[in-house]
This record gives C-alpha cells, structure tokens and sequence, in this order.
C-alpha cells in the first residue's frame, strides 16, 4: 500500500471527518443567521457509511480522525459512531470538535465509547458577547460542557477561539486566564474567509502577533514551545512562569499549507484536499452505487494527487470556497 502523497511530497494520514452541516448555534463567521441551507437529509452519509470510508481511508495510511460538524453533537448517538471509528485497525488517534452546548449531557456516554481528545468552541466568556457572536444565550451550557469533560478526565481539552478584529479583544486575555487555571489550552484561530454571509475582510482578521503581544503585556512572557510536530497547525507558546500554553493557528498571517496533512470529508460525502478548495470528490455516489474499496480508495487518490500547494487568502487569485464552514467542517 502506497501512502496517500500528494505532488507537493505532503503525506496524506489526518482525516477530519464532518458527520453533519446542521448546528444548534450560529456563529456569524460560519453561518448566516437564517434561512441556512442545509443539506437534505437523504444526502447526508450514514454512520455506516462513515465508518466503511474511515475503514478505506485508514487502508490509505490514514491514522488520525477528527469529528467535526456542522455541530456534531447534534447527530443521534454520535457516541455509537465513536465507538465503531476507534476499533478500526491502523486509527490511533480519534478527536471531536464541539461548540459544547450539548456536551455536558453526552460526555460521559462519549467517553466510555473510548474519546479523549476534544476540542470545544468558545470566543468568549461575556455572556453578552456570546450572543452576538452565535446568536444564541448558552455560554453557561458551554461552560457546564468543559467542566464536565474536566471531572470526567477527558485530556487534553483545547478550546478554540475564532479571532476577529475590533470584536474579541477585550476576550483575548481572559480566555487564556481561564485556560491557565484549568490546563486547559486555548487555541486562538485567526478568523478566515469561509463566513455563509461574505463578512469576511483581511482587515477583520486579529493576527496571531497583535494576541501574542497582549498575552505578553497583560499575563507575562511566553516562549514558543520547541519541538513541535512540524505537521501541527499551531505553532504553541507557552508562559514562561511554567503556567499553561497557548496556540495559534495563523492560517492568514502564516499559512502552514506547506505541512498540510489533512483531508475532510464532507457530512454528504465529498472529499475535500482543503479547507478553501473549489472542487472536490464525490464518495458518496460510490459509497451508495455498490462501488467495491478499491474503486473508493482510488478516488481519494486521484483527489490527493490534485491537491493544489495551498490557498492564496490575501493574493488576488484568492477565491472563497463555494461552501461556507458549516458544510465543509472545521
Ligand atoms: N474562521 C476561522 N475559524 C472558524 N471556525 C468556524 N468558522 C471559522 C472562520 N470563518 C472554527 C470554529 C471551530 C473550528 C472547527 O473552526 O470555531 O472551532
Ligand atoms: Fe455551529 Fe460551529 Fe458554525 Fe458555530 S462555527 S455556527 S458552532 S458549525
């Protein structure tokens, strides 16, 4: 078995996995605030469907998985498909991404199918600010969520913060605040251009730079951590006092396209080589046609193999992708 490589010499192992496009908040950088076109139901892949691609994929060399949304948790137990994903042979790291409203209920039944990892949406911790951010009142729900996956002993726990300009400032310090007391790492994520509404301007994007230089000033030094994974999006800090990390996934101000190892598939069952890309392959009509593996596990191929260097966001060739973040997943 050859490994998914792509012409650019990137190896393909990291597959992020969108398991639905509906969610039960609506953030303004992702969704509009009505009138959000979901997919049909009928388009969306099965978690058996899922897990046969999984299966496939980890045939390619694939060895982590990320579930992500839409919101995730908003699927019928999610926990059954996490479960069925971590006894697959060759998957050794599993992850959910969550906005955390319902996590409080399900952690528990999420951590007996075997998850550890989690990384959980929150801006801000100003009530008021939360709603304007998501257009909905549950900060306390989200809140309940992350100090549920602490008792329960979920580790590591990050928390991802979307950066943008002249609106989060005022968060920035407080969430890493919040993060030192708990071992918990918050990972600042420069807002991007994938917003339903087209809000997004360069000028809204906070950089990692302007955060770092207020968690200087504010909290104390930092020091960036060495050693990482090279593969990693962010690039971490941590405090000099020995309290606590910070990351920062600056796709804007310094793309990582270099180092790209990811793949998503789509919760109606495309494959997507990026975040920002403008054309994709459709699985789901093999998954449904009765297309055997190989015939499945060529067209990720072919999708890898035609993978571009990386997004141009800020050049003149930039051009948004056609689906807003909720129907890529995250
Ligand atoms: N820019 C940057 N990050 C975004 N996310 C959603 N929309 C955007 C955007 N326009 C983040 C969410 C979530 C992750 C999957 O992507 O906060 O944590
Ligand atoms: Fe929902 Fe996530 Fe989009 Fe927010 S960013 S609206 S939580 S899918």
């Amino acid at each position: 078995m050859t490994p998914l490589i792509d012409s650019f010499g990137r190896r393909h192992d990291n597959l992020r996995i969108s398991v639905t496009d509906r969610c039960n908040i609506r953030c303004f950088y992702c969704m509009p605030e009505e009138n959000v076109k979901f997919e049909a139901r009928e388009h969306v892949l099965s978690f058996e469907e899922i897990e046969r691609f999984a299966r496939i994929a980890a045939g390619l060399g694939v060895r982590k998985l990320r579930i992500t949304g839409g919101e995730p948790l908003v699927r019928k137990d999610l926990a059954g498909l996490i479960r069925k994903l971590n006894a697959i042979p060759g998957i050794d790291d599993l992850a959910l991404t969550t906005n955390g409203v319902l996590l409080a209920a399900q952690a528990e039944e999420l951590y007996a199918a075997g998850l550890r990892r989690i990384n959980i949406h929150l801006d801000t911790l100003d009530r008021e600010r939360f709603r304007q951010i998501t257009r909905r009142d549950d900060l306390n729900r989200v809140l309940d969520g992350i100090e549920a996956c602490r008792r329960i002993g979920y580790g590591p726990i990050k928390i991802n913060a979307v950066a943008v300009k002249n609106l989060v400032e005022p968060d920035i310090v407080p969430l890493a605040r919040f993060g030192r007391e708990r071992g918990i790492e918050i990972r600042y994520i420069e807002f991007m251009p994938l917003d339903a509404q087209g809000l997004w301007l360069r000028d809204k994007v906070l950089s990692a730079d302007e955060m770092l230089a207020m968690l200087a000033r504010e909290i104390g030094p930092l020091e960036e951590v060495p050693d990482r994974d090279p593969r990693a999006p962010a690039t971490e800090y941590r405090f000099t006092d020995g309290v606590g990390s910070v990351g920062f996934i600056a796709s804007v101000t310094r793309p990582f396209c270099l180092n790209c190892n990811r793949l998503r598939l789509t919760a109606d069952g495309h494959v997507r080589y990026c975040l920002f890309a403008i054309e994709e392959t459709d699985v789901r009509g093999l998954l449904r046609g009765g297309a055997p593996d190989e015939e499945i596990a060529a067209a990720v191929r072919t999708c890898v193999s035609g993978k571009w260097i990386g997004h141009q966001i800020g050049s003149q060739q930039f051009v948004p992708p056609p689906r807003p973040m909720y129907s890529i997943g995250g």
